[in-house]
This record gives C-alpha cells, sequence and structure tokens, in this order.
C-alpha cells in the first residue's frame, strides 16, 4: 500500500518549497495540485469560457486533459499535450484559478486523477482540500499556514527574485487576502484544516526547520 502525505494551506505558507524538499528527502513523488487548477485557468482564459456559466465549465471540462510529467524531478503540468508549466504562475492566472476552483465540474474533473495518482504510488500532495476531501486516508496531514503579512512578504520576495518588480507588497497582501476568502468560504471543498493534520505555523521558522521538523512526523508514523 502506498504512504500519502497531505500538505494543506494557504496561499504563500510555504507549502511548495517545503512540500518538494520533503518530497525529494523521503523520495515521493510530490503532486502540486494547485498547478492542475492552474492549468485549467489557463485553458479557461485561452478560450474565454465564462466561469460563471456552470454548463459551460463542464463542457469545457470535457475537452480537457490534464497530465503530470517530471523534468529533473520538477513537476510540469500538460494540458491537451502542450507543457503550460511557464505559463501558470502569473497574478492574473491566481486570481481566476481562485475563481474556477469554487465550481463543481472544475472540482470532480481532477479528484479522480488525484485519487489515481496517490494510490499508484508514495505522494506527497499539496493543495487546499487534500487532507479533508481529496485524500481522507492519507497517514499523515500537515496543515501549513503563516500570518498574512509574512505570507504576502514571501511572495513579494518571490515575484522580486524573479525580475518581477510590478508588485507592491500592498496589492500583494490584498490579492493573497482575497484569495484565502474565496479558497475558505467557497461551498466545495473549502480550505480547511483537516480534524486530523498537524497545525505547523512557519510565520517564524526556516525553511530547513519546517522541512527537518515534517520528516520526523513522517518518522514517527511510518
Ligand atoms: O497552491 P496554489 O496557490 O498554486 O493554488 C492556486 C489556487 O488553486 C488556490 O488559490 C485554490 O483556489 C486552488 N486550489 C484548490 N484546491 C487545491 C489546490 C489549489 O482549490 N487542492
Amino acid at each position: 500500500m502506498s504512504f500519502n502525505i497531505a500538505v494543506d494551506g494557504p496561499a504563500g505558507a510555504g507549502k511548495s518549497t517545503i512540500a518538494r524538499k520533503v518530497a525529494k528527502k523521503l523520495k515521493f513523488i510530490y503532486v502540486d495540485t494547485g498547478a492542475m487548477y492552474r492549468a485549467m485557468a489557463v485553458y479557461m482564459l485561452r478560450s474565454h469560457v465564462d466561469c460563471t456559466d456552470e454548463a459551460a465549465l463542464e463542457e469545457a471540462c470535457r475537452k480537457i486533459s490534464i497530465e503530470l510529467a517530471y523534468e529533473d524531478g520538477e513537476q510540469q503540468v500538460i494540458l491537451n499535450g502542450e507543457n503550460v508549466t511557464p505559463y501558470i504562475r502569473t497574478e492574473e492566472v491566481s486570481q481566476m484559478t481562485s475563481r474556477l476552483s469554487a465550481r463543481p465540474a472544475v472540482r470532480a474533473a481532477l479528484l479522480n486523477l488525484q485519487r489515481r495518482l496517490a494510490e499508484e504510488q508514495d505522494v506527497l500532495m499539496d493543495g487546499r482540500d487534500i487532507g479533508t476531501q481529496v485524500l481522507p486516508d492519507a497517514q499523515l496531514k500537515i496543515y501549513l499556514t503563516a500570518s498574512p503579512a509574512a505570507r504576502a512578504k514571501r511572495r513579494y520576495l518571490e515575484y522580486l527574485e524573479k525580475g518581477d518588480n510590478t508588485h507592491s507588497l500592498e496589492e500583494i497582501e490584498r490579492t493573497i487576502a482575497e484569495r484565502d476568502e474565496r479558497d475558505m468560504n467557497r461551498e466545495i471543498a473549502p480550505l480547511k484544516q483537516a480534524d486530523d493534520a498537524v497545525l505547523v505555523d512557519t510565520s517564524d521558522m526556516g525553511i530547513e526547520e519546517v522541512t527537518s521538523h515534517i520528516i520526523s512526523l513522517y518518522e514517527e508514523k511510518k
């Protein structure tokens, strides 16, 4: 039987950085489910699908195939045969993704794929609803969070590192808060800590500290 680790939490808590490191150390496959939702948003933006129209979304979802591939250990998300990984991290896609991911048709389209990946292999899957909906039987569940100010600052520095200085700290704080609000208050699969998840607040912790903490939690469970 495969061992599954679920990591959930709000934007900017450090999920993908930490999850990638932990997965590498444990030799687990890292599945970034946010990237799958983001690829769907790329499709909807390109095809001008009205994301408030459930029937149009259902029809669009039937035309979408999402696959994951790994290049030098890095997850790539493939949308209808095209690697769209370079296009999924823009602010426009982030906002569209959080609107879209509240829609039943979109969530249904990804749920089975995510469960199948976790059945086949040891995975560390990160997202918003992994511990609560996708893998309710995951052997280890982590809820990774940090204060809104710490999360906004991290995103701000990430943009600067990529050479993008077009976003102010205030703008990032506002867009993160909007995304949290939508992700936590939507009807289906809202972001929330699973009852059996371990809460890890990374506001004052470094990457290495969080990584070794999660690995020690895994050692206790395995
Ligand atoms: O994790 P990331 O910031 O890339 O996720 C982008 C958006 O995708 C989130 O704001 C959320 O709306 C959505 N998402 C989701 N369920 C997941 C993963 C991501 O609704 N399991």
